[in-house]
């Protein structure tokens, strides 16, 4: 259990008789110079114990004053509680995490949570709306591992439907004679290679897109090209899952360098197997109504303020909605895995997909009543122009192209005495973290500026500021080290720097459980910042290793020890990765 909790637990205890068994909560001070912390109960329990909140507050510091490990304890206003702590508690709070910053974490809960974030499309090209969802899901899941969730991630790969069509028809009209093509095929073709790559298949999807748009002959034969690989008809399949396989390949390459990672690489045409018996569930609950020949479920609710059509399970065409992929995946999920929760990271233009998904899941009865499934939408990322980022020419900006110019933004603040055999590990780490740690710092629902010129600077609110001080520490522990410098324990504080560095640890719990509330990972960018920041002044204030003292040098590199462990572990929270020096 985490300091914090412990000592709000016991100041219950002692407190038990004044409040009456009510339960007080601790807060950080809102006012530092009047404490460390404060207790705002007094007022709500004056209405519960019929008395003024001042007498309450007076019989609370009677009692608290009892316990040395308060100091400084006193009330402002009509009854506010401001206390400090002890160094001696703070000493000891911080000698029983040293080993093991995990003895500061609440464990939250165990539940199973499937995670779906990613979404990359099949035969089209990352692009810059691709980083959000994939950066913000890959972090929470990090963090609801931290926090004891089972959590499950599936990248949902969009394989299915009209692209596919269209992909296949223009591979076909550009090479004619591919065995996959060919009337009487019957072999099986899968080890045959194609001459397509997948930057060929980047710039096929939109060529055959906009001849769709332009010729309903063109459109109507992809439709029967998507027919017949939904009908798994021999060859079309079969190039289908070569066209899934090579595009596949790239994603995978890109998330890799991103360093995110799935459980499960199901995509939209995995659930097509029990599309058969979703509908079945809707129908047996007299669920459909047919509209215009299309089979409709009605989702609306009488407290509805906002419009809320009803769901396309069956089109005229019988071809199926994204809608109904996504509710033979929830199927799926839970036959396969049966979470508690389902958690979908994208951008706020798909609210209305998925609520009426949830409405229809829970109507048909394929999730339980308290099965949570929730939709985490997240704002855009612009440019400096406040529209959506773009490459320098103003065309669409690939997550690939995105990634490169973070690069080689990083290479040029590299220390240009690194072996250049490194530069470039090193210029990726930092680029890349960099990259992550401004997509995460302001709350996910708001749009933000990506300034090129900036995120990457050694100074400020960045992440590469945050790898360098992270370094800094673990070179200063590494020389401690070669020196033979022993550090075992705190047992002194030596100024306000260090009380606050403290003061500051304590608090990761609190920071962690309000980042899992708001599913955004800014209060922990914040916080790592603050820490960071409290240190390097602490740092640039004391001489550690040459200190005279021989305990206050132990304290010292103790608590830079703590620092450097709680910043490693936030920044891989951030999946952000730490170069070796820079
Ligand atoms: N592929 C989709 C897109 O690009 C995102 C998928 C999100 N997940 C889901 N289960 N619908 O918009």
């Amino acid at each position: 259990m985490s300091i914090i909790k412990e000592l709000e637990d016991k100041i219950n205890v002692l407190l038990k008789e004044v409040i009456a068994n009510e339960k007080i909560t601790i807060l950080s001070s809102s006012r530092p110079d009047l404490g460390d912390y404060q207790i705002n109960d007094s007022m709500r329990l004056a209405k519960v114990l019929h008395k003024s909140p001042q007498e309450i507050a007076q019989a609370m510091v009677v009692e608290m004053e009892k316990d040395s490990n308060f100091t400084n304890i006193n009330i402002a206003g009509p009854g506010f509680i401001n206390f400090s702590l002890s160094d001696e508690f703070l000493i000891d709070s911080m000698n029983s995490i040293k080993d093991d910053i995990h003895n500061n974490i609440d464990k939250i809960n165990n539940k199973t949570i499937v995670l779906d974030y990613g979404g990359p499309n099949v035969a089209k090209a990352l692009h810059v709306g691709h980083l959000r969802s994939a950066n913000i899901g890959e972090a929470l899941k990090r963090l609801l591992r931290l926090l004891g969730c089972n959590v499950i991630s599936d990248v949902h790969l969009g394989d299915y439907g009209r692209p596919l069509g269209l992909v296949l028809l223009e591979i076909k009209k550009r090479y004619p004679d591919l065995e996959f093509f060919n009337e009487n095929y019957e072999g099986n073709y899968g080890e045959l290679d194609l001459p397509i790559t997948n930057a060929d298949l980047e710039e096929i999807y939109p060529s055959a897109s906009i001849k769709a748009k332009e010729d309903e002959k063109y459109l109507e034969e992809a439709r029967e090209i998507t027919f017949k690989i939904q009908n798994h008809e021999k060859g079309y399949y079969e190039l289908w899952q070569k066209v899934v396989e090579i595009s596949k390949k790239d994603i995978k390459t890109v998330y890799d360098l991103l360093g995110i990672s799935f459980d499960i690489w199901k995509g939209e045409s995995d659930a097509a197997e029990f599309i058969d018996e979703v509908v079945k569930t809707f129908n047996d609950k007299n669920l459909i109504t047919v509209s215009d020949g299309a089979q409709i479920v009605e989702v609306k609710r009488d407290d509805d303020n906002s419009p809320m059509p009803p769901l396309i399970l069956v089109k005229s065409n019988d071809s199926y909605s994204y809608e109904t992929t996504d509710l033979a995946t929830i199927y799926d999920r839970m036959q396969d895995i049966n979470p508690n929760e389902i958690w979908y990271l994208t951008d706020e233009r798909q609210a209305l997909h998925f609520e009426q998904v949830f409405r229809a899941a829970k109507l048909a009865g394929i999730v339980s009543e308290d099965t949570l499934l929730e939709h985490i939408p997240f704002g855009t990322m612009n440019g400096k122009d406040g529209k959506p980022f773009k490459t320098r020419d103003g065309g669409i900006m690939t997550l690939k192209g995105l990634i490169d110019l973070v690069i080689s933004e990083a290479k040029k603040r590299i220390n240009p005495d690194i072996d250049s055999n490194m530069q470039e590990e090193i210029a990726t780490k930092i680029g890349i973290s960099s990259l992550k740690y401004a997509d995460l710092l302001p709350y996910r629902r708001t749009d933000y500026i990506f300034d090129t010129d900036k995120f990457a600077l050694l100074e400020g609110k960045t992440g590469a500021y945050l790898l360098y001080s992270n370094i800094r520490i673990k070179s200063l522990l590494n020389k401690a080290k070669r020196e033979e410098i022993d550090y075992s324990k705190i047992s002194k504080i030596s100024s306000s720097s260090d009380r606050k560095i403290m003061l500051t640890l304590l608090e990761l719990p609190k920071i962690l459980k309000k980042s899992y509330e708001a599913r955004s990972l800014n209060d922990i960018c914040d916080y790592i910042y603050n820490l960071t920041a409290l240190y390097n002044n602490f740092y640039s204030e004391n001489r550690i290793i040459t200190c005279e003292d021989k305990d206050l040098r132990e304290s010292w590199l103790v608590l830079s020890n703590v620092v450097y462990q709680v910043t490693l572990l936030l920044l891989d929270i951030l999946g952000m990765q730490v170069p070796e020096k820079m």
